[in-house]
This record gives structure tokens, C-alpha cells and sequence, in this order.
């Protein structure tokens, strides 16, 4: 089971668009068991698969740790793909860890991923924009992180933060935990775009992904009829750029993968 967590501590960069559209992808289209983590109160991967409620146990309990994975899992419409739901009420459970100093507060969710090891090929973790216990737990517990941006002056300073707090997770907590890549998103062809884009893809400790992802009005359009980017539009460009993006990232989680085994047969 590879766990890819989908940060940014910056908001609106395409985290949310990224995480339903590469678990549809990879289970749609690539065959792979998947299950969608909603860490993030704001609850829109949990909206657009239509299972936001407050009826039924989400990440809050997770986070408070009050029910097993088997009560929080739900399935989505498509065959394959599974998520953990989340609201608002995982505001309040991430206050209540914080409070909690006797049992671990970083190592929540990867407790809860644990008994689901055997279930699923690939867990997306979609993340708010912040570095709070929440964000904490999904790296605590990822074998990998994508770092989805939009070029602005901003850009930098945020994946600059991220990997900071990456690294003090590596260091701490999740040895296992690596940088894959820097993904672009929303990206048009104005001149900023264009030299923002170089320029980050000339610093290589940011590891951009050879693909982007172009911006389309047909993405905003999808979420609010809640279809995969390629079911809704399966011509736009942004259904081929994730599309690739997805054959990218496999090629590159499998390349890693068969290293670490090399390297680790070394030892
Ligand atoms: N490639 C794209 N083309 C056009 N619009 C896009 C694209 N990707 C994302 N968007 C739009 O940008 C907005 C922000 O996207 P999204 O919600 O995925 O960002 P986010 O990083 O998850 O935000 P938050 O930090 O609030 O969780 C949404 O309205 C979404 O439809
Ligand atoms: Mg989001």
C-alpha cells in the first residue's frame, strides 16, 4: 500500500482537483485498489464524492481516535475507489489532540491506516492549507509527498515552508517519508506563468513533475457537477495533463520503489 499525501500550505492551489482526479485515475483507469483520505474540515473531496455528512463516523474520529477504519470508510460511486469523509467537526477533534498529551498525537491516521495495510494499492491523502496536527499526521504516515502550485510570487516561500516541516517529519517521525515533486497546476501561457514556471524547474531541490497541469474553466465546471475531470470533459486539456500526471507519478512511485528494494538488498 503507497500512501501519496497531496500539501500545500497554501490555498486554492489545485490540492483538492488533484486528489479526487488521481484516485479516479487510478482506479478507473489503472485498475488499483484506492482509498481517498479527506484530512481537511473544509470536507470538498468528501462534497465532490457525495459523501460529506454528519451522520456517520469521518476523520474527526479518526483524529479522536473513536472508531476503527472498517466505521469510517466509505465507498464512493465508482467501483474501486473508497474514501474517509471528512467535516467541520475535524476542527474540533484537532484541538482535542492537541490537548490530549498521553496518547501520540502524530501517528493518528497512520494507527488507523495500519489495519486497512492489506486493502488497497494506493491512499491519497487530499490536505488542508496548513501545517496543523492534522497535516502532521498525513505525513507522519506517507510514503510520499506532492506539493501541487500555482505560479505567483507566493509560490515559493510555501513549498519552501513545506519541505522544512517534511523534513523535521523525516527526521522525527516517518524516516520513510519522500519528496516526489512539484506539480503545476492551473498553469497558463502568460509570460509570469511561463518564467515562474522555469525558474522553479531550474532550483532542482523542487523536483518539478515533467507535466503540468493547464488551466481550463471545464475543471471549475466539474467540480460543481461532481465528474472526474475526464468524465466530464475527457477532450480538455486538463483531462490529458492528469492523465499523464498519473503515468508520470506511477512511473516514478514504482522507479523509487525498486530502488529502495536495491538499495535495501545492499545493505
Ligand atoms: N487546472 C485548473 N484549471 C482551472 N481551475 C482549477 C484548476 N485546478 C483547480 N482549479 C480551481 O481552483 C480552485 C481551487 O482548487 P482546489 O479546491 O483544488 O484547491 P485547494 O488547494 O484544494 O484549496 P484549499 O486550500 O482551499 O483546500 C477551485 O475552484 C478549482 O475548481
Ligand atoms: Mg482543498
Amino acid at each position: 500500500m503507497i500512501i501519496i499525501t497531496i500539501a500545500n500550505l497554501k490555498g486554492g492551489v489545485g490540492k483538492t482537483v488533484t486528489a479526487i482526479n488521481v484516485s479516479y485515475l487510478l482506479a478507473a483507469e489503472h485498475g488499483k485498489r484506492v482509498l481517498l483520505v479527506d484530512n481537511d474540515q473544509q470536507g470538498n473531496s468528501s462534497q465532490f464524492y457525495r459523501q460529506y455528512s454528519y451522520d456517520r463516523p469521518s476523520m474527526a474520529n479518526v483524529m479522536k481516535r473513536t472508531a476503527r477504519a472498517a466505521q469510517v470508510i466509505q465507498h464512493t460511486d465508482f467501483p474501486g475507489l473508497d474514501i474517509i469523509p471528512a467535516n467541520l467537526t475535524l476542527a474540533e477533534a484537532e484541538r482535542a489532540v492537541m490537548m490530549d498529551t498521553v496518547v501520540p498525537q502524530q501517528v493518528r491516521l497512520r494507527e488507523c491506516l495500519r489495519e486497512v495495510k492489506g486493502d488497497y494499492d494506493y491512499v491519497i491523502i487530499d490536505n488542508p492549507p496548513s501545517l496543523h496536527m492534522c497535516a502532521v499526521n498525513a505525513l507522519s504516515t506517507s510514503d510520499y509527498l506532492v506539493i501541487p502550485a500555482v505560479i505567483s510570487r507566493w509560490t515559493f516561500e510555501g513549498i519552501d515552508s513545506l519541505l522544512d516541516q517534511a523534513r523535521q517529519v523525516q527526521a522525527y517521525l516517518n524516516p520513510q517519508l519522500k519528496f516526489l515533486g512539484t506539480l503545476i497546476t492551473c498553469c497558463r501561457r502568460t509570460a509570469s506563468n511561463q518564467q515562474g514556471a522555469e525558474w522553479l524547474r531550474s532550483h532542482g531541490d523542487y523536483k518539478v513533475f515533467d507535466h503540468y497541469i493547464r488551466w481550463t474553466d471545464k475543471v471549475d465546471e466539474s467540480t460543481f457537477s461532481a465528474e472526474p475531470i475526464v468524465l466530464h470533459s475527457p477532450r480538455c486539456g486538463a483531462s490529458r495533463d492528469y492523465r499523464d500526471f498519473v503515468e508520470e507519478l506511477l512511473t516514478l512511485v514504482s522507479d523509487s520503489d525498486t530502488r529502495t528494494e536495491k538499495e535495501g538488498a545492499a545493505e
